[in-house]
């Protein structure tokens, strides 16, 4: 095997994420200018958490895929841009939801709001900025818009709960940890691009390739986050790393590493997942690279992104659409 085969996720050149996201810098900043008026509220602690996630960073690749999809399909309408906020707004409630629901005390590099305003304050706000976030959409007039984000937020909640039974289940299987990660992280990406696709008034066909792209780069990019809470670092990431653990999440790493491990390695990543403990996780890290479970975890990435690749045919060649194609690259090789 050569090296590139053994890494899959290195094969390509490293893309350069800063000069993908000039070409949408214009738009971009005033998806911020919306987003930073639509948290406006007479509420102060809103004010605060909102202000505080927002401006925290984030890579705002879900509203990036909508804006360019909406440019590469000659879109010349301004709705792209309330609903590229909305996505955002939603991808912002989950976390402040997620944080709750994982104890994660850091992301994007700052104290996690649960952390600094605790569970109660970090839920509501994270309703807010749900309830925000259909305020938005109905501006937009469109009952298909509609249609799919309340799809997609219901899908969101139903991916979240399936994960929590999931939780600190060793006998999870690579099948319904796929089911978990397409609800909960990949349909939010799937509706980014297909609502690029429905305002621009595609054909159905795109509109269809459109949708799978996003889904099949959402599954790539959180089969790449659930490897990275075992291989990156907290600095480069901005998140801890461990905290799948310490909720004792079967994510493919360690799926993997139960099926292909000797008997003894399994049992300790069997134990690991049934008590959540962080503790064992150097233990737990030596098992997962020595059955090259992260290996593996990349190249099903890999295959991912090479299916939302390929959805791309429909659209006509543009500097938008080789952008999207690097955006499916970028979500396999990030170390952020
Ligand atoms: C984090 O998403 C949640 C996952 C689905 C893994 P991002 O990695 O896109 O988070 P930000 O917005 O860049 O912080
Ligand atoms: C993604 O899963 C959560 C959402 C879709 C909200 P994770 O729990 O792995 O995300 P991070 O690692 O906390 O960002
Ligand atoms: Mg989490
Ligand atoms: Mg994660």
């Amino acid at each position: 095997m050569t090296a590139s085969q053994n890494t899959p996720n290195k094969a390509h050149a490293p893309i350069d994420f800063a000069s993908i996201q000039v070409l949408t810098e214009n738009e971009a900043k005033a998806v911020d200018q919306l987003i930073l008026e639509e948290l406006t509220s007479d509420v102060v602690l809103i004010n605060q958490i909102g202000h505080y996630i927002i401006n925290s960073g984030g890579k705002r690749l879900r509203p990036m895929l909508l804006l360019l999809t909406a440019k590469a399909l000659s879109y010349q309408e301004d709705s792209h841009l309330i609903l590229a906020a909305v996505i955002e707004f939603i991808h912002t409630a989950t976390l402040l939801h997620d944080d709750v629901v994982d104890e994660s005390d850091l992301r994007r590099g700052k104290d996690t709001a649960n952390a600094v305003w605790g569970n109660a304050a970090s839920i509501l706000v994270g309703d807010y900025l749900y309830s925000s976030a259909f305020e938005m959409m109905v501006r937009t007039n469109n009952m298909r818009v509609m249609e799919i984000l309340s799809k997609t937020t219901t899908a969101i909640a139903e991916g979240e709960v399936l994960q929590l039974l999931n939780c600190n289940n060793p006998a999870t299987t690579e099948a319904k940890y796929l089911e978990v990660i397409s609800r909960k992280t990949a349909i939010l990406f799937s509706a980014a691009t297909q609502l690029g696709a429905v305002i621009a008034s595609a054909d159905a066909t795109t509109e269809t390739s459109m949708a799978k792209y996003g889904q099949h780069l959402g599954i790539a990019f959180q089969l790449i986050d659930d490897a990275l809470d075992y291989t990156s670092n907290k600095d480069e990431m901005g998140k801890n790393l461990g905290d799948d653990l310490a909720e004792g999440k079967p994510t493919l790493p360690l799926i993997y590493a139960i099926e292909h491990g000797n008997e003894a390695q399994a049992n300790i990543i069997i134990e690991a997942i049934k008590t959540g403990d962080r503790d064992s996780f150097n233990a737990v890290y030596d098992i997962v690279k020595a059955t090259n479970a992260i290996d593996y975890t990349e190249q099903r990435a890999n295959e991912e992104a090479q299916k939302a690749i390929d959805a791309l045919s429909t659209l006509p060649e543009s500097e938008f659409k080789d952008a999207l194609e690097l955006l499916a690259r970028f979500s396999v090789q990030r170390s952020y």
